[in-house]
């Protein structure tokens, strides 16, 4: 048997049919092909290569992605994924890389994850970062997992088990905690929109082992008390754990690490415009102070001199959160993305993206309401109660008019809200035609609205029916 053959066992033969009335192709397998490896029957549909080509453009064009158009879902960070970024993931080199090729193989990958904990460290002002966790709700389990250790390891494990979250968070902060054994406290915000320090100061006690926070919060408000939240929490014995969420309005102008964070987490799918997927796969990375070094998971890339090398060797490890290094694709592209831009670039990033909110708010200001603070950071929380119109219809309509719509019904703190994040790649006229469409919303009859969407491909469901007869399984 040759080289060629060996490689190579299939032959392509093309033949009439018996009956001379079709033109068959197969693939001839030679004698000596072992049996065991021969596949059986094959019942292939038989459709042209065109019908399929069609079919699956018509389904591409049925959906709506950071590539078609504005994509504002507050909280979520939907960002341009750039294309260089992209490129460079799918080189060969990296694509390809097998997770178990060998240290000595893959030192050009071992480099990017490194270069990226730094990067990351130095963003965050954190002592060390591993990339592990696939996603930012990940991230906030292993930070939790982390808390938890800790106070084990110091023998306070029964005694703190309850985690602080502000009312204004994000949902998968309290599933977080209770994932993580813990009672959940909930902390309620001021007028201003930020946090009841006299309420804080209550729930504080022996029992609290953090206080889990975004800052901004989620109705795109900074928390200016957060130095005295940080020395309240500390003086109670527990840590502070930053959301990274929100970290695009941040970026370059302070750091959980000068907040006075201990643990913070990445989505890099949001900040570092990766792919974001229906949920992912992300990337979540774990940022924390010294303290906590030791109970990060395995493994963090090190480096001795010139060679990169992976360190599973943590003495408090909590062990693995994800398969091999974690998701090094979106790794990678967050890498690209960070280099590209550098630090004067991340910095004009989260000006341009609060300057697009302030813009857009400005504008909606006229006939929404907008509760709280006046000024925004990286995305704004309209209100339509008053306007005779639900947060869900106006929803429908911008999706009537080819529109991505806005996070709707959240925070819970604020009645029919409409969570609009504008990243800093929208244009004007982008922003322009969003606030004009908004507010046409608001002048729609209430028996058209209620009927849109119209121009979708599926239009409005029936959510009595959808809330009552769930089909969880299938
Ligand atoms: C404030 C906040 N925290 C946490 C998360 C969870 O992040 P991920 O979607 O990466 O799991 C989100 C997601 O949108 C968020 O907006």
């Amino acid at each position: 048997m040759s080289f060629h053959q060996a490689r190579y066992p299939e032959r392509l033969v093309k033949e009439y049919s018996s009956d001379n009335s079709s033109f068959i192709e197969y693939t001839e397998i030679p004698e000596w092909f072992p049996d065991s490896m021969r596949r059986g029957s094959l019942n292939l549909p038989q459709i042209a290569e065109y019908d399929v080509v069609r079919h699956f453009t018509r389904l591409s064009e049925m959906n709506y992605s950071v590539d078609t158009g504005v994509y504002p879902l507050g909280s979520c960070t939907m960002k341009f994924n750039p294309k260089y970024a992209d490129r460079i993931a799918s080189i060969q080199e990296f694509s390809e890389v097998h997770p178990l090729s060998g240290e000595d193989n893959m030192q050009g990958s071992l480099r990017i994850m490194y270069e990226l904990q730094e990067m990351l460290k130095s963003i965050s002002q954190m002592d060390e970062v591993s990339l592990q966790p696939p996603a930012g709700a990940q991230g906030e389990f292993t930070g939790i997992m982390i808390i938890r250790k800790f106070f084990e390891v110091n023998g306070e494990g029964s005694i703190r088990n309850e985690i602080l979250i502000p009312d204004s968070a994000h949902g998968t902060n309290p599933a977080s905690s209770a994932m993580g054994g813990f009672k959940t406290v909930e902390i309620p915000s001021n007028g201003d929109g930020m946090v009841d320090l006299g309420a804080l100061e209550s729930a504080l006690s022996e029992r609290t082992a953090a206080l889990m926070i975004t800052n901004p919060n989620t109705l795109g408000i900074f928390d200016s008390q957060i130095s005295e939240i940080a020395r309240m929490v500390h003086s109670a014995g527990g840590f502070l754990y930053y959301d990274g969420a929100n970290f695009n309005a941040i970026l370059g102008k302070t750091a959980p690490g000068k907040m006075g964070f201990d643990i913070t987490h990445f989505n890099l799918h949001k900040t570092f415009a990766t792919p974001h997927g229906g949920g992912g796969p992300g990337a979540g990375p774990v940022g924390v102070v010294k303290k906590l070094k030791d109970f990060l998971p395995v493994p963090i890339v090190r480096k001795n001199m010139e060679r990169y090398f992976l360190d599973s060797s943590l003495k408090n490890t909590i062990g693995k959160v994800a398969g091999f290094y974690g998701n090094f694709g979106i790794l990678l592209r967050a890498w690209a993305y960070i280099r590209r831009n550098g630090s004067d670039g991340l910095c004009e990033i989260t000006e341009r993206a609060v300057l697009n909110t302030n813009y857009l708010a400005g504008k909606l200001s006229q006939k929404y309401r907008i509760p709280y603070a006046k000024i925004k950071k990286h995305e704004v929380v309209v209100s339509s109660e008053g306007t005779g119109k639900r947060a869900l219809d106006i929803a429908k309509y911008l999706l009537d008019q080819g529109l991505h719509p806005p996070t709707i019904y959240f925070p819970l703190i604020v009645k029919e809200a409409l969570m609009i994040e504008m990243t800093e790649t929208v244009s004007r006229e982008d922003l322009d035609l969003y606030a004009e469409s908004m507010l046409k919303a608001l002048e729609v009859s209430e028996s058209e609205i209620s009927e849109m969407p119209r121009n979708t491909a599926v239009r409005r469901v029936d959510e009595v029916k959808a809330a009552r007869d769930q089909i969880l399984r299938w």
